[in-house]
Formats: C-alpha cells, structure tokens, sequence
C-alpha cells in the first residue's frame, strides 16, 4: 500500500509502476524505496545482456570498491575543489555515447527506463545539461563485492553547481540486468549527511558507526528489478554471496527535480 506522509516507518515498497506519489515521497524522504520487481521480463533481459560482451568496460578501483564499469559518471570528474573535469569528462561521455550506439543493445535499458519514468512523473524526463550540453546518462556497473557506506548529493560534490538545472531533490535510479543468486542487497539508512559525520570517514566512504542505531532497510535484488530511492540517504551495496559468487550488473542513473517540478537524468 501506498505510504502516507507521515509515515514514520522508512520502508521499502514493491510496486507495479512508479508513481508521481512514488516520486515524490522517495525525494521527501518519506518513503525508503519502490522497486517495480521484474520490471524487464526474462526475454527481454535475454535480448539485453546478448550484448554485454560488446561493451567496452574499465575495471574501476580507486573509489569505494571494485567494480567493472562502463560510461562516465560526473561524481568522479571533479577537481578537490568540486569543479568538473571538463577535459576528461566530455571526451569520456562522448566515447562512451558512441560504444553504447555500436553495441546496440536492445531493447535499450536507460531509455526504455527513462520512458517509464516519465510516464510516472507526467512529463518527459529530459538530460541534465552542463553549458548546454547533455550530460552521459545510462552507466552500467557491476559490483560484486559490495561498496562501502555512502550518500550521493550533487550540491556536495559541486558545491558551486553544475547543471543548467537546478536541483532540489536527487533520486537513484538501478535496473538490475544480472543478479547474483544471493546477496547483493542495497542497504539503506534513514539518516543524512551531516558535518559531525566526517569523524567517521573511511577511504571514500564512512564507517559504519555513523548509521549505528538508524533505521534501516535491505532491498534484494531480483532479475529485471527497477529500485528508485533516494541517495542523500546512506546506502551500501552487500557483496553478492557467498564468497562474491555469481554477477551483480545494474543500468545506473540519477534523477533530479528542478524547482520547476521538471525530472532530468545524469549518470
Ligand atoms: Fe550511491
């Protein structure tokens, strides 16, 4: 059932379609998670990881934990300051634009995700745009040994601002492609960034004492899931078990909302 606003409970619902509700509550913080399970269907997964193998990917260490990747993500094309590395980035979105093309995976997973989403919302999702130009949207990962405790918030990572779009609200959005057989649950705690926070900063991400006693929720992934939830709340993702067997690849992007009550879409 729905969750109502006042809802204290902080948990994660399974739905058959997103609503703007759905939307709307998850960017308030209000509700945890909605997952749509089995969003893609079998064969039509079968149709999209037939050409995985034509992906060029980069193994990708140096943040928060192993993973294989494919396509930029901006959160990682910012100076210490948080100004974008314009002259890795857009070389990078545009590679990457043009191998996802020449793959031609379909159907294709961000797209037909992005229809959907529009649909819930009631306006097209459009692509955030940096000095006019569209941001990459659509990055693939594959995490099999989990990810350490984090928040994503864009007005942290560029604190002077980025998109031509202004953001009030920030939503994840992950279609998982391949699930491992277990394992490999996302992890979320009703509690945000705040200064006192960084004592417990670790490597790149945070120990988990700084969500001790915080209410909490596992999503496990299924074959062909859609999850949105909202990433100013700490998250980690679970290694896939046991022992990291079996792969875990998702279609990642962000969502944001303008004052305008527009949705845009950056990776
Ligand atoms: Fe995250």
């Amino acid at each position: 059932m729905p969750s109502t606003a006042l809802d204290p409970s902080f948990s994660a619902e399974d739905v058959s379609a997103f609503s703007r509700q759905h939307l709307t509550d998850i960017a308030a913080g209000k509700l945890a998670a909605a997952r749509i399970p089995g969003f893609f269907d079998r064969a039509t997964l079968d149709s999209m990881t037939a050409a995985l193998h034509r992906l060029p990917t980069v193994d990708y260490y140096p943040v928060r934990v192993a993973m294989t990747r494919f396509g930029p993500a901006l959160n990682d094309y910012r100076t210490p300051q948080g100004v974008l590395q314009a002259d890795r980035y857009w070389p990078d979105a545009d590679a990457a634009e043009r191998m996802w093309r020449e793959a031609g995976m379909e159907p294709d997973p961000t797209l037909v995700s992005l229809d959907m989403l529009g649909k819930a919302w009631g306006t097209t999702v459009t692509t955030a745009t940096i000095g006019g130009r569209p941001a990459f949207v659509g990055m693939m990962r594959e995490i099999n040994a989990g990810t350490l405790l984090h928040y994503d918030d864009i007005h942290l990572e560029y604190p002077g601002g980025l998109f031509d779009q202004e953001i009030v609200s920030e939503l994840t959005y992950n279609a998982y492609l391949v699930v491992p057989e277990e394992g490999g649950g996302t992890s979320l705690w009703q509690h945000r960034w705040e200064a006192s926070d960084d004592v417990h900063r670790q490597r790149y991400g945070y120990d988990p004492r700084v969500v001790e006693g915080c209410r909490r929720v596992t999503i496990a992934p299924g074959h062909g899931d859609a999850l949105l939830f909202n990433p100013n709340h700490y998250h980690r993702v679970l290694p896939n078990g046991p022992g990291g067997e079996g792969r875990r690849i998702t279609v990642t992007f962000f969502l944001g909302l303008t004052p305008a009550g527009d949705l845009v879409a950056w990776s």
